[in-house]
């Protein structure tokens, strides 16, 4: 168990089986970007434990940088439109790798795709650490993902809750609430 702030958490998944499915990712980027020179383009602030791992099981030549994106409400029909950071590369013509830690209803990285697109890179693809199937909202497809979760609150391998937890090896869930003991009436 671990306590978080306030609340309690249980192990989910252990830090050999996070280690096993990151290399396997790796293992697949390898495969796909053979001879290419891939950019990751890491989210801060969750993303950096994974992308660090993902990043040194890669045996082709690839870049890392790392943005925060910073969102705000605009214009556009989503109504909030979300910018970079931190971006200083240039990604024309570049096979671009967003790392994220975790794709939940997915509105960050839906509004943020477009500003990807418009520096025109070769390819983007999207390397996620978690999606949670049911918390979709946006159309957001990850091409790499480690783990599909339900669609609960998760703490660990740099995923925070209100800022700690990231520094945990395991990725831990949050403890279900006892359930109330009724009182049953007695009977008449
Ligand atoms: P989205 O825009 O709804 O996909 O939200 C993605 C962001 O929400 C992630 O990058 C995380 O920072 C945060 N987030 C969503 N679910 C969790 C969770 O279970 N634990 C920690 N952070 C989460
Ligand atoms: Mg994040």
């Amino acid at each position: 168990m671990a306590t978080v702030h306030d609340k309690v958490f249980v192990p989910f998944i252990s830090k050999e089986d996070i280690q096993q499915r990151v290399k396997e990712l790796a293992d697949s980027i390898n495969a796909d970007y053979e001879g290419k020179n891939p950019l990751l383009i890491g989210i801060l602030n969750g993303s950096f434990i994974f992308a660090a791992d993902l990043f040194r099981h890669l045996t082709v030549n690839a870049e890392i940088s790392f943005i925060k994106l910073a969102s705000y409400k605009g214009t556009t029909s989503t109504g909030n439109v979300v910018t970079a950071i931190g971006m200083e590369e240039d990604l024309h013509g570049r096979h671009v790798i967003i790392v994220e830690d975790i794709i939940d209803t997915g509105k960050t990285l839906s509004a943020f795709l477009p500003e990807i697109h418009h520096r025109q890179p070769a390819s983007v693809k999207i390397a996620t650490f978690l999606t949670k199937p049911e918390a979709l909202k946006f159309n957001v497809v990850a091409d790499y993902t480690a783990f599909k979760i339900e669609n609960k609150f998760v703490v660990g391998y740099g995923l925070d809750y209100d800022g700690l937890g990231r520094n945990l090896p395991d990725l831990y869930i949050l403890k279900e609430e006892e359930p109330k003991s009724e009182t049953i009436p007695a009977e008449a």
